[in-house]
């Protein structure tokens, strides 16, 4: 599992890049409301300062029109880098941009799939990432594993080259089944993020073995 933050929040991106392997950060419009009235190019670009080079970071167009998402990517990649993944919407119109940008070699990460023809239709083009909404499928009746597995196996019957990059999740559960149905990658908000070593019955055991080596020692540390 390669993990990211879905999450444009700078100081709890800082918190988790000191503990947890964090492969990238993703954005898109609602993340961004969170920060408030924030220049989005410098906020961007702050992230990417914060993150470095080697991490990726996926940032979403907000036009729906053909013309306009390609004017928003080049956009992004100007003002923000050329190194950021450019997330668009499986729509119609997000299709044949995605195509377009495609063919101008643009990394691209396809979001917004709520069924597996979406993922399907995109690994075609060969994004880079294809992102499910796991919670809000499962929300809506849908087995988000199911989704995950047939993206998977057009991914490998078809020889194409996207990952599958698993989003909306609102437990563990959700990501290690997405995970074992074929997401190899996965990007979790800071509601999740915050969970994934928070269980009571890991601080309970850790101060149970510190009030252990206390009561012979009389210290906390082994000198
Ligand atoms: O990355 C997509 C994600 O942000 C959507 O999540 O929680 O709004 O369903 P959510």
């Amino acid at each position: 599992m390669k993990l990211l933050i879905d999450s444009a929040n700078i100081s709890k991106i800082e918190e988790y890049l000191e503990y947890l392997p964090i492969e990238g950060v993703t954005t898109n419009p609602s993340i961004l409301k969170k920060e408030g009235n924030i220049d989005f190019f410098d906020h961007m670009k702050n992230i990417r300062k914060l993150i470095g080079t080697n991490r990726s970071l996926h940032i979403q167009v907000i036009s729906d029109s053909y013309n306009g998402i390609l004017e928003d990517a080049f956009n992004i990649l100007e003002k923000v880098d050329e190194k950021a993944f450019i997330k668009i919407p499986v729509s119609r119109n997000g299709l044949m941009a995605i195509k377009k940008l495609k063919e101008e070699q643009i990394k691209i990460t396809a979001t917004a799939v709520y069924s597996s023809i979406q993922g399907i239709l995109a690994s075609e083009w060969n994004v880079d990432f294809i992102a499910p909404y796991i919670n809000r499928m499962q929300n809506l009746g849908t087995n988000p594993f199911e989704v995950v597995s047939q993206i998977n196996g057009n991914i490998i019957n078809s020889s194409s080259s996207s990952k599958i990059l698993g989003a909306s999740y609102k437990n563990i559960y959700q990501v290690l089944e997405s995970v074992n149905s074929g997401s190899e990658y996965v990007t979790l908000g800071t509601e999740v993020l915050d969970k994934l070593v928070a269980d009571v019955n890991i601080v309970q055991a850790v101060k149970d073995f510190s009030n252990d080596w206390y009561a012979i020692h009389n210290r906390n540390s082994i000198l």
